[in-house]
């Protein structure tokens, strides 16, 4: 059980998947102002979404950064992540979305004039419909940023081959332009932490949960970057331990014959002493020649406020003090004819741009859970975890819970029919999307905006 970014096998199990990979579970009680896709469980897991919450709640910034591969014609379920990064916007953040022309390229086999044409024509212009600020978003083509393939190559160095091949099952014959993707898109999610893009801050990517590799694949260059390791011993406290690397030898008090300089070494003890000072924390006790400080009144929970401070102390001393990023993540809803939803088959999907008559004939046709005759459905009622009419209601077009449940309920005790359910759906699917066309419309001139 793995999972492939790229082959859109769909998840079997997210509970599973969770376990294996440590992802936390979203707990939507404790988020502010949750969406229908946290209260649905939709939005179902996280790694250290904790970090973006508790700097909103100091009033701290935090950012936003997620993109997607403009490889053909978008459809609903992309619109999830702009939901979220909207949601995330709402709440206080600023919004970066990368625009995945190099990683389409790589890895669909599209040329970057073709992923340019979609990437306006379809995707682009549809953000425009979806309600986010101008002024706080920023839309970027992957190919025209060079800092994020620079930052790419540099984490680079972070990683391996058989690296790699573990997380992506990458072989011999993997084309480098693929090999690379990976890399620039953990350069996508770091950038906005560069000074020029906003600098150190807290940055949450939400995603499908396809893309959990990439991000694991980014926290751990990046925390193999950072000159301090911050982690929680034995005693339940909190042991900063120095990280020696090519860069920072001398800083760290190495001395050019590999042992250590005591002067020097206890100048950055110092350093970090003082920076944790920062956060409240003064008790401490330090090892200089082991390169280690135990934070006796830290706790486990502190890990975050003394990080912060250690990377701005990082980058002073002039490393790249980059933070883990945090992460949210959608599941995926199941496509119109039951199985995978694919932008390649039509029918598993709808596309924002089609027509209010594609919309419904792609419902009537769609997976019902529904019984082979009328008489059969009174008495057994139908299934809705597996109707696409229902869980396309879910998902994307009845906001009210209180409906949803109602419906969910006569369709499970056979009051509604599948042919009614398919009615709700269409009616409800149509005044969507006509809004939405109303709200792109409007709202093109945005683009220009975004793109700046
Ligand atoms: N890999 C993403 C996709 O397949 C696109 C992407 C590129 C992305 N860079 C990113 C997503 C950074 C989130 C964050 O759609």
């Amino acid at each position: 059980m793995e999972i492939d970014p790229w082959a859109s096998k769909g998840v079997q199990n997210y509970k599973e998947i969770c376990e294996k990979f440590g992802l936390d579970t979203v707990d939507h009680t404790k988020l502010p102002s949750p969406t229908h896709l946290h209260r649905r469980g939709i939005i179902f897991a996280h790694r250290d979404l904790n970090n973006v919450l508790d700097a909103r709640k100091a009033g701290r910034p935090f950012g936003v950064l997620s993109g997607l591969m403009p490889s053909g014609q978008i459809h609903l379920g992309h619109k999830m992540v702009i939901d979220q990064a909207k949601w995330f916007q709402d709440l206080g953040g600023d919004v970066t979305i990368t625009i995945a022309d190099l990683e389409a390229h790589a890895t669909r086999g599209l040329s970057l004039e073709k992923c340019r044409k979609y990437a306006i024509e379809e995707y682009i212009s549809n953000y425009a419909g979806m309600g986010l600020n101008p002024d706080k978003t920023s839309i970027y083509f992957q190919s025209e940023r060079p800092i994020v393939q620079k930052l790419g190559f540099t984490l680079g160095k972070k990683t391996n081959l058989s690296e790699m091949e573990a997380i992506y099952g990458f072989s011999g014959e993997t084309n480098l332009a693929h090999v690379q993707s990976p890399l620039v898109q953990a350069g996508d999610i770091v950038h906005p932490q560069l000074d020029e893009y906003g600098g150190l801050r807290p940055i949450v990517v939400p995603v499908g949960i396809d893309q959990d590799p990439h991000i694991r694949l980014t926290r751990g260059m990046v925390s193999k970057t950072n000159w301090f390791n911050v982690n929680q011993n034995k005693a339940g406290n909190i042991t900063i331990g120095l990280s020696i690397q090519d860069n920072n030898q001398n800083s760290m008090g190495i001395r050019e014959d590999g042992g250590v300089d005591k002067n020097r070494r206890e100048k950055v003890i110092a350093k970090a002493i003082s920076a944790i000072g920062k956060a409240g924390f003064s008790q401490t006790n330090a090892n200089p020649k082991h390169g280690t400080i135990d934070v006796k009144d830290a706790v486990n929970e502190n890990q975050n406020e003394i990080r912060y401070q250690l990377l701005k102390l990082e980058r002073e001393m002039g490393g790249m003090g980059l933070m883990q990023p945090s992460s949210t993540y959608h599941q995926f809803a199941v496509g119109m004819t039951g199985g995978k939803m694919s932008s390649s088959q039509p029918e598993t999907t709808m596309f924002l741009n089609d027509s209010m008559k594609d919309i419904e004939k792609k419902i009537k046709s769609s997976f019902s859970g529904g019984q082979a005759t009328v008489e059969e459905h009174r008495a057994k009622g139908g299934n809705p975890d597996v109707d696409v009419a229902y869980q396309y209601l879910r998902y994307f077009f009845e906001e009210d819970d209180n409906e949803l449940e109602r419906i969910r309920n006569e369709y499970t005790s056979g009051d509604l029919l599948t042919g009614e359910i398919k009615a709700i759906c269409i009616e409800k699917a149509s005044e969507w999307m006509k809004n939405h066309h109303e709200l792109k419309d409007q709202n093109q001139h945005l683009i220009k905006k975004f793109l700046k």
